[in-house]
């Protein structure tokens, strides 16, 4: 692998231990993986955040690095609600651990804003190479966005958010970009709540495994995307995908779906993963809400009383920038908690029946949470949670 000058000088130590010990991660990652060189990036984002996942070892070890970051760099979220987390009856013992682990991040530079959603807190272009790590955020980054990211684990995001670099393979390289696998949607309807994108995404991340496809037959906004690419991340390893007609590459190469191999999937294939099940609390917001998606909450919720638990996450200069809808919105009963999610927190650990609008959180809440989930659309979850026995 090709270093400059500088990066050798890293490499060697001349600029500190821990940059040293950071670029030999960068390295021993780009020569497993084949890269040629390092590319700079715009951004990071980095997972390993939360006390649930990484626990006392990871603590120790990030309070022993001594460096800054270079690039602008969140962290995924987080156990809890930086300041609102005794509403998530976070016990004290895991909220000190928490904001240690928090600190030792901001110690080396990173931004406390602890969300799978950067691209609605600092601008994210086409082409822009990155290093992301939390898999929905990637997602979005590639198919949505046209930026360039692999997914990170939480130490090479790091490094990368320290040296500003990272290797150039796999999505860094336009040639690793096109599709190896066509996903034709048949009898798709043509306006469809978000969830069912979510749905969607649980079965066709199944049949794509880590390979890239491209959609035909749906014509999804943005918010839908979101929901399509994190179940895919989740139930597949979809790290960029392309909707024909629709995202930015697929547009631009007009992708054709000759030479890949053809799997169809029927709307009602779709529909039959909602269910009816009982539920006893319900969890909007993987990945976390955009002002669109609170703005909906807010309409659906107004003038009504929730009487099962409503939790509703979003990155904090999200909810910072909509109070009033956030005011309106928690009139009724429900939550809205910044810096972390229904998944990497242990608040919802306690309930054993939780609804989603989200794949990805179908697919993770029975491993990650202990419970049961169902997945539904952002109405059905608002009557669920406000429907008196
Ligand atoms: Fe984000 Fe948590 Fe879902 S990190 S994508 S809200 S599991």
């Amino acid at each position: 692998m090709y270093l400059t000058k500088d990066e050798e000088a890293i490499l060697l130590g001349e600029q500190g231990e821990t940059r040293q010990q950071l670029m030999e991660i960068l390295v021993a990652v780009g020569t497993v993986f084949g890269a040629e060189k390092m590319v700079p990036i715009c951004s990071a984002q980095i997972s390993g955040a939360s006390y649930k996942t990484i626990g006392s070892w990871g603590l120790s070890w990030l309070s022993n690095l001594d460096a800054t970051a270079t690039v602008p760099a969140v962290l995924n979220p987080i156990g809890m609600d930086r300041i609102r987390y005794r509403e998530l009856l976070i016990s004290d013992d895991f909220a000190e651990k928490q904001l240690a682990v928090v600190s030792a991040y901001e110690r080396l530079g990173i931004q406390l804003a602890c969300t799978c959603t950067p691209y609605y807190i600092r601008e994210t272009r086409y082409g822009e190479h990155l290093a992301w790590s939390e898999s929905s955020a990637v997602s979005y980054a590639n198919s949505v966005i046209g930026a360039r990211t692999n997914r990170e684990g939480g130490p090479s995001a790091l490094a990368a958010a320290i040296i500003g670099k990272t290797p150039a393979y796999g999505l860094h390289c336009e040639e690793n970009r096109i599709p190896e696998l066509t996903i034709s949607i048949e009898n798709a309807p043509e306006s469809v709540d978000q969830a069912w994108y979510g749905a969607l995404g649980f079965l066709a991340g199944k049949e794509a495994g880590a390979k890239i496809p491209l959609f035909t037959g749906i014509i999804p906004a943005d918010d839908e995307l979101k929901g399509l690419g994190a179940a895919m991340a989740a139930t597949g390893a979809v790290a960029l995908y392309h909707v024909a007609g629709v995202t930015p590459e697929a547009r631009r190469h007009a992708y054709s779906t000759k030479g890949t191999d053809i799997i169809t999937i029927d709307a009602k294939d779709v529909f039959a993963v909602f269910t009816d099940a009982d539920i006893d609390a319900v969890a909007i917001g993987c990945p976390h809400c955009s002002v669109r998606e609170l703005q909906n909450l807010a309409s659906l919720l107004k003038g009504k009383e929730v009487i099962k638990p409503f939790y509703i996450f979003a990155a904090r200069a999200v909810i910072e920038s909509v109070q009033p809808l956030v005011r309106q919105i928690e009139e009724s009963g429900a939550l809205v908690f910044a810096d972390t999610c229904m998944v990497v927190s242990p608040a919802m650990e306690r309930f054993d029946r939780i609804m989603v609008n989200s794949g990805k959180a179908l697919s993770y809440i029975p491993n990650m949470c202990g419970a049961a989930a169902r997945i539904g659309t952002l109405p059905e979850c608002v009557q669920e949670a406000t429907k008196r026995e």
